[in-house]
């Protein structure tokens, strides 16, 4: 993991990395092996994942070469078995200002079809662990729809979402059609989807049930790394299938759920840490997870 440090490469990436933020020295050492990134900055804090969208001229528009970074660092983190949960931000200004308009404005219809133009965005839905996305600033078209891939989002109090695609004479690409629905209602996703305004101020987002929690912004990724690790100091395993049961919620029926969910609750019952966890109950004292 270390064997990019001595690259001289990495001399300007990581002072500029520097100057987004204050890190421990073992956080900017983990960052150093991420040299290849030129879009995003990595960074691991005790168990959990940190992946910051870092495109600030551009707002963080969502450029192909930056959805590849996101994908390869979340794969990596999912792979990591030190990392139990991810959280994946942007800048206060914006978390990402939609996909990169400037890169696809002259791509014809064949080429998106052919290359599947974004079908490549849906791979964050391959994660396994949790993550949790800390949105400041602006969370447009793709950013909102970046942010909803995730399993839950926490918002700065600045905070704003929408899907404006169709001011561009398109409409939303990655799901702005389908989970916006899902998490506010038909009427406003319809609003905010046909008109390309009626955008979400973060305790609206709140309100509607699109984001868990509102902190100022300045808190904001502490509060998520909080959860993230307390997600992550869980068992694996549960965690996991929570995750994956509670995302088929809205593909299946529910039957069909009712009886996944009793059948991962009873596989559960082959684990050490559910051993552990009903006996340190009866003990009176804190389970210690193992993954096993
Ligand atoms: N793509 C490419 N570049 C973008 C961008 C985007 N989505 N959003 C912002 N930028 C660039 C701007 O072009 C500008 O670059 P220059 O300095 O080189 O001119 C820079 O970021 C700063 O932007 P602004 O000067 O516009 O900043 P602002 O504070 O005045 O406005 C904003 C902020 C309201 C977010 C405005 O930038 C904006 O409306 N951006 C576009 C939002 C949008 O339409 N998103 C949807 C994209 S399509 C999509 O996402 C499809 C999908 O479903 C996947």
């Amino acid at each position: 993991m270390f064997r990019n440090l001595i690259s001289p490469s990495i001399t300007k990436p990581l002072s500029a990395q520097k100057s987004v933020r204050s890190f421990s020295s073992a956080s900017v050492l983990r960052q150093a092996a991420a040299t290849n990134y030129q879009h995003i900055l990595t960074e691991t804090r005790g168990k959990v994942g940190l992946v910051t969208l870092n495109r600030p001229k551009a707002l963080n528009a969502l450029c192909n070469d930056l959805f590849v970074e996101v994908n390869e660092a979340m794969k990596n983190f999912d792979e990591d078995d030190n990392i139990g949960a991810i959280v994946l931000t942007g800048s206060e200004k914006a978390f990402a200002a939609g996909a990169d308009i400037k890169e696809m404005k002259d791509n014809t219809f064949v080429d998106t079809y052919k290359k599947d133009f974004l079908g490549h965005w849906a791979k964050i839905s391959d994660v396994k662990k949790p993550i949790i996305a800390a949105v400041n600033g602006y969370a447009l078209g793709g950013g909102c729809e970046l942010a909803m891939s995730c399993d839950i989002i926490y918002a700065g109090e600045k905070a704003v979402f929408g899907q404006p695609e169709i001011n561009l004479g398109v409409i939303p690409g990655a799901g702005g059609t389908q989970r916006l629905v899902k998490a506010v209602g038909k009427s406003r996703a319809m609003e905010m989807v046909l008109s390309g305004g009626a955008n979400l101020t973060a305790d609206e987002a709140q309100s509607l049930g699109l984001v868990s929690k509102v902190v100022p912004a300045d808190q904001l990724i502490d509060e998520a790394i909080k959860t993230a690790g307390k997600i992550a100091s869980k068992s694996q395993a549960s965690v996991q299938m929570g995750k994956e049961l509670i995302n088929k919620s809205f593909e299946v029926p529910l039957s069909a759920g009712l009886r996944w969910e009793r059948a991962y609750f009873q596989a559960l019952f082959g684990t050490a840490d559910q051993k552990e966890g009903m006996n340190a109950f009866a003990e009176k004292r804190k389970p210690t997870f193992t993954n096993n």
